[in-house]
């Protein structure tokens, strides 16, 4: 008799534009590429261009309007309660710009991945395009990492590098990042539902080895 398959690994994907990340981790759930599933879209705007696209892919989503809150403890409170409800057990977050506190990642620690476009620990925060246009890097990319209380620090997980082509614009540079972004983070979510990656006492393990440096391809 064969053994029952594993289930699905739920997930929430928090969102605040586009959430073409979201669509490619849900690509990737639908055509049997990982055992994940997509339990909930959360977005902290109620402009998110994603949330329509989560919709017509039959996703549910949240609308959690950060704006609408007293404060950042407030939004992070509704925002836990949110992800909790879904029952998710891996948060996503694809796109979601808001900073989290050290509290929200110390609560999800080991459970919540980000992506960022670039190649970290060089140019966290914003506008990573504009910068690494502007220190005329040859290379650029894209990372996935678990996430700390430090902004886009956390242990390094999977890295696509992309080259800096001549004339390239923030918009073309992006757009080839973007590329890399689909085909990582689906990778890395994988990973993880297939038990492959886990956070050990902080630290990342994929197959049994600790990770002590990002899977990088390019
Ligand atoms: C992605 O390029 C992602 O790396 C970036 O936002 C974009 C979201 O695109 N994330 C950050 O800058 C986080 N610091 P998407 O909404 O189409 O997935």
């Amino acid at each position: 008799m064969n053994a029952a398959p594993a289930p699905a690994l739920s997930v929430a994907v928090l969102i605040s534009g586009r959430g073409s990340n979201m669509a490619a981790i849900a690509a990737a759930c639908g055509n049997g590429q990982i055992n994940a599933r997509i339990v909930r879209v959360i977005a902290d705007r109620a402009t998110a261009g994603g949330i329509e696209l989560a919709r017509q892919l039959g996703i549910e989503v949240s609308v959690v309007p950060a704006r609408q809150y007293a404060d950042h403890a407030a939004f992070e409170a509704a925002l836990r309660a949110a992800i909790d409800a879904s029952g998710a057990r891996l948060v996503v977050l694809a796109g979601f710009m808001r900073i989290l506190s050290p509290e929200f990642a110390r609560h999800y620690a080991g459970r919540m991945v980000n992506i960022h476009p670039s190649l970290l620990p060089k140019y966290p925060g914003l506008h990573t395009h504009e910068r690494a246009l502007a220190a005329q890097e040859h290379e650029h990319g894209a990372s996935v990492h678990f996430v700390t209380g430090e902004l886009d620090a956390g242990p390094l997980l999977r890295q696509a590098r992309v080259p800096v082509l001549p004339g390239d614009t923030p918009a073309s540079l992006s757009a080839r990042v973007q590329v890399q972004e689909h085909i990582i983070y689906p990778e890395v979510v994988g990973w993880i539902a297939a038990g492959r990656l886990k956070a050990v006492d902080g630290l990342p393990w994929l197959d049994g080895r600790a990770l002590w440096q990002p899977v990088v391809t390019g």
